[in-house]
């Protein structure tokens, strides 16, 4: 169970803490820049909140969603688009669904953006010598001696965006002031509404 405000069959009835309206969190930046991780901090946050949403992230979606699809354009491009109609999908049901994926070609995020109901994008950047020194699954390693092939930042392009909502620095910023900020921009943008009077008293 995500949240119990969500699924709200089982035990008394929360109190909702939050106003939702439902979205799509569209996280692009390079494999290993933190996507994962800050979505992952940023659920924990709308959780509390009692913010139904459900993760979608890149790795996870290549087992089932996306079996069989590999990191030419055209199956990145099919990634990304399955990926988003699905958020799109959630996102009409009032849920925030948050996508974490390289999704390194402009066009079809901007796609996206053009026909997903209240699509906010963030830019996990990161310098690329960092994620070098990082590499967190070894993946750099392989690409910068050849041994896989179009791999993004280093053999593969890919295309920043030029205005995401929020772009967050991994390399100078935690998790948790990434999620932080987010969270603020997801507020700005109306897209959830937090009843402070109930922190008031916590
Ligand atoms: S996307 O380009 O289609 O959006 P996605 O986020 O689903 O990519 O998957 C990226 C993950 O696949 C990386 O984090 C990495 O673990 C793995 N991977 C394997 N081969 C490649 C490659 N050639 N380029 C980038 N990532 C790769």
């Amino acid at each position: 169970m995500r949240n119990s405000h969500h699924n709200g069959r089982t035990g008394a009835a929360p109190q909702p803490r939050a106003v939702n309206r439902g979205g799509v969190v569209w996280m692009t930046g390079l494999s290993g820049a933190g996507k994962t991780t800050i979505s992952q901090v940023l659920a924990a946050r709308l959780g509390e909140l009692g913010v139904p949403y459900e993760l979608l992230d890149g790795d996870a979606l290549r087992e089932n969603l996306s079996r069989g699809l590999g990191f030419s354009k055209e199956d990145r491009d099919t990634n990304v688009r399955r990926v988003g109609y699905v958020a799109g999908l959630l996102a009409r049901h009032g849920v925030l669904a948050i996508a974490a994926l390289i999704s390194p070609y402009r066009a079809v995020r901007d796609e996206l953006r053009a026909s997903v109901h209240n699509f906010i994008e963030i830019h996990v950047d990161c310098p690329l010598e960092e994620l070098v020194r990082r590499d967190v699954k070894g993946l750099y390693r392989k690409a910068l001696a050849g041994e896989i092939a179009n791999f993004t930042g280093i053999s593969d392009p890919y295309e920043p965006p030029l205005a995401p909502e929020v772009r967050v620095d991994t390399s100078t910023e935690s998790p948790d002031d990434s999620a932080a900020r987010i969270l603020a921009t997801l507020e700005r943008l109306g897209l959830i509404s937090l009843d402070r009077s109930t922190y008031a008293h916590q």
